[in-house]
C-alpha cells in the first residue's frame, strides 16, 4: 500500500492502536496508526529504523522509515526521547527479534527531544542517575517493567480479597493515634509554625507556655497514619473480613534500602481467625501474588530476570544469590513456608557456627528484637526458604497483640507473626489481636493510651471475638518480585530522609 492509497482509506480517521496489540497482530499489509516515544534509532542514509514504545508492552515496535519518503529536516528530529505519531503499513518482519514492523508512510513529531540534552539515552544508566531523573525514568525498559508489575500486583491484591469476600476498607490517613506505639509518626499541624509567637500557647498549669494543640485544626495533636490496622479491626468486627490498601507514613530515620517514609501497606483483618488461620492466609496470599505476576507479566519478569542474573554474576562470590529471579519465585511457590517460634529461632541462631564464631554484629539472646542480619541468616543460610516466625516476646511487640497463656514469668510471648523472605528480611508483620478487655486494658494503661483509645477498647466490651490480621509492605513485595536491590526503585517517587523531590 502506498501513501496515495493510504490517503484514500483515510488514515486521518484511523484509530490509534496500542503497540502491544500491533505486536500481536497478524493483520499484515493493513494500514495502522500508533503513537509513542522513540526508544532507539539506527540505520543508514537510505533507511532509518525507529524502536517505538508507548508503555503498553516491554517490547518496542520497529518503524521502518525510508529516507526518500521523509525529508532531511524531519529525519534529523528522529531522536531518542521524541514523541511521534506514525501511520503506515503493518508488515511481517524479516529482521531478527521481532515478528512485525511498521513501514511508515507518515511520521509526525509530536514532541521533540534534543539529542544533546535528553538524559535518558539508550545505554545502561546507573540506578542513582535514574533516581535523580525520576520524572523521566518511567520511559526506561526497567522502570516500565517495574511499574507495570506494581499495577498488576495492586490489581491482584484487590482480586484476591474480592474473590474471598473481604471488603475494601478505607482507614483514615489523618489520625490521632500511633497504632504501632513506636513514636515514628509524622505530625500534621495547621498552625503557622513559621511564626512561633503567633502559635497559641497554654495559659496556665504545669504545661504553661507549651503549644496548645487544642487550638489546632482538629483540636488535638494530629499525625499521618503509620498503619490502618486499628480502624480495620473496627471494620472486621462488623463486616467479618476487610482489608486496607493505602499509603502509610513513618518518620523512622533508617536510611536503608528497605525503608521508605511513605510506603503502601496492605492490611487484611479477619474476625473469627486465630494465629494459625492468619499464617495460612498470608502464605496463600503471597503465593497467589507471585503466581499472578509470573502468569500475567511474564515478559516484564523475564527482562528483570535477565538483568538480575547478569548483575548477580558480577557480584563477589560470597554476595551472590544462589538462584535467578524466576527460579526463586518458582521455588517460593513450590515449597511450604517454614513456621517456627521465636524461641526456636533463637536456639537455631545461638547454636549456629556463625554465632559461635562471633560473626553477628548484634547480640542474640531470648528477648532481643531480631536484627535483619539474624532474619537473613535464618532465611538465606539456615532454612533457605521463606520463614514465618511466631510467638514473639511480649515486650518487643505492639500493645494490641494477644498474650499467650500459661507462660513462665519473664518469658511471656504474644501471638505475633513475621514473614521473612530471602533477600528482603521482614515482608509481613501481623498477629492475633488481644480480644480480652482486661488484658488489653492492662497494656493500654501501661502505655497511658487507654483514654484516647476508648473506641478501640469498646469493641472488646461488646461482642468481642478472636480476630487476626497482618500488614504486607507493598514495596517489599515489589522488591522481591522484581529482584531490584533498593526500595527507592520500586515506587515512582520515593520519600526518604532529605529526599522530597518531585
Ligand atoms: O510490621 P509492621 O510495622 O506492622 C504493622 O504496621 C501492623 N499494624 C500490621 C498489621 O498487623 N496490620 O509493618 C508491616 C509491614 C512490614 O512487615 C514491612 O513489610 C512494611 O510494612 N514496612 C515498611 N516498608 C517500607 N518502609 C518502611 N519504613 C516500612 N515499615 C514497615
Ligand atoms: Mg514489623
Amino acid at each position: 500500500m502506498n501513501s496515495r492509497q493510504l490517503e484514500t482509506v483515510g488514515y486521518l480517521i484511523m484509530k490509534r492502536q496500542d503497540i502491544k496489540d500491533l505486536l500481536a497482530s497478524k493483520d499484515f499489509d493493513q494500514p495502522v496508526h500508533t503513537k509513542g516515544w522513540i526508544r532507539g534509532e539506527r540505520g543508514n542514509a537510505y533507511v532509518r529504523f525507529l524502536g517505538l514504545n508507548d508503555g503498553s508492552s516491554i517490547q518496542n515496535i520497529q518503524v521502518v522509515a525510508d529516507a526518500e519518503k521523509f525529508d532531511e529536516n524531519l529525519r534529523k528530529r528522529f531522536n531518542v526521547g521524541a514523541a511521534v505519531s506514525i501511520t503506515g503499513t503493518l508488515v511481517e518482519s524479516k529482521g531478527k527479534g521481532q515478528s512485525v514492523e511498521i513501514v511508515a508512510e507518515k511520521i509526525e513529531i509530536l514532541g521533540d527531544a534534543d539529542a544533546e540534552t535528553y538524559p535518558i539515552q539508550p545505554k545502561a544508566h546507573s540506578m542513582e542517575f535514574l533516581r535523580e531523573n525520576a520524572h523521566l525514568r518511567s520511559r526506561t525498559t526497567t522502570f516500565g517493567a517495574i511499574f507495570r508489575l506494581r499495577h498488576a500486583l495492586s490489581f491482584a491484591i484487590h482480586n484476591y480479597f474480592n474473590e474471598r469476600r473481604f471488603y475494601y476498607w478505607h482507614s483514615p490517613i489523618l489520625t490521632a493515634s500511633d497504632a504501632e506505639g513506636a513514636g515514628e509518626s509524622f505530625r500534621v499541624t495547621n498552625f503557622d509554625i513559621d511564626d512561633f509567637d503567633a502559635i497559641p500557647k497554654i495559659a496556665e498549669g504545669e504545661n504553661k507556655g507549651k503549644i496548645d494543640n487544642k487550638e489546632d485544626f482538629f483540636g488535638q495533636t494530629t499525625n499521618l497514619t503509620v498503619s490502618g490496622q486499628l480502624e480495620a479491626e473496627l471494620g472486621a468486627l462488623g463486616l467479618g473480613r476487610v482489608y486496607t490498601f493505602g499509603p502509610t507514613f513513618r518518620a523512622e530515620n533508617s536510611n536503608t534500602a528497605r525503608h521508605l517514609a511513605e510506603f503502601w501497606m496492605v492490611e487484611p483483618e479477619m474476625a473469627f481467625h486465630d494465629l494459625k488461620d492468619n499464617m495460612d492466609l498470608v502464605e496463600d496470599f503471597l503465593k497467589y501474588l507471585i503466581k499472578y505476576a509470573l502468569d500475567n507479566n511474564r515478559e516484564d519478569i523475564e527482562f528483570l530476570d535477565a538483568k538480575f542474573v547478569k548483575e548477580n554474576s558480577q557480584k563477589k562470590k560470597t554476595e551472590r544469590a544462589e538462584m535467578g529471579l524466576i527460579e526463586k519465585l518458582e521455588f517460593v511457590l513450590a515449597n511450604d513456608f517454614k513456621r517456627i517460634t521465636y524461641t526456636e529461632a533463637i536456639d537455631v541462631l545461638m547454636s549456629s557456627k556463625h554465632y559461635k564464631k562471633g560473626k553477628f554484629q548484634y547480640d542474640v539472646k531470648w528477648g532481643v528484637d531480631l536484627q535483619s542480619e539474624h532474619e537473613r541468616f535464618l532465611v538465606e543460610k539456615h532454612f533457605k526458604t521463606p520463614v514465618i516466625l511466631y510467638n514473639y516476646p511480649k515486650d518487643i511487640k505492639a500493645f494490641y497483640m494477644r498474650q499467650n497463656d500459661g507462660e513462665e514469668e519473664g518469658k511471656e510471648t504474644v501471638a505475633a507473626m513475621d514473614v521473612l523472605f530471602p533477600g528482603i528480611g521482614e515482608i509481613v508483620g501481623g498477629s492475633q489481636r488481644e480480644e480480652r478487655l482486661d488484658k488489653l486494658q492492662a497494656r493500654t494503661d501501661e502505655m497511658g493510651i487507654t483514654e484516647e483509645l476508648w473506641w478501640y477498647l469498646d469493641t472488646r466490651k461488646f461482642g468481642t471475638v478472636e480476630h487476626s490480621g497482618f500488614g504486607l509492605g507493598f514495596e517489599r513485595l515489589i522488591l522481591f518480585i522484581t529482584g531490584m536491590g533498593n526500595i527507592r526503585d520500586v515506587i515512582p517517587f520515593p520519600r526518604t530522609p532529605n529526599n522530597l523531590e518531585f
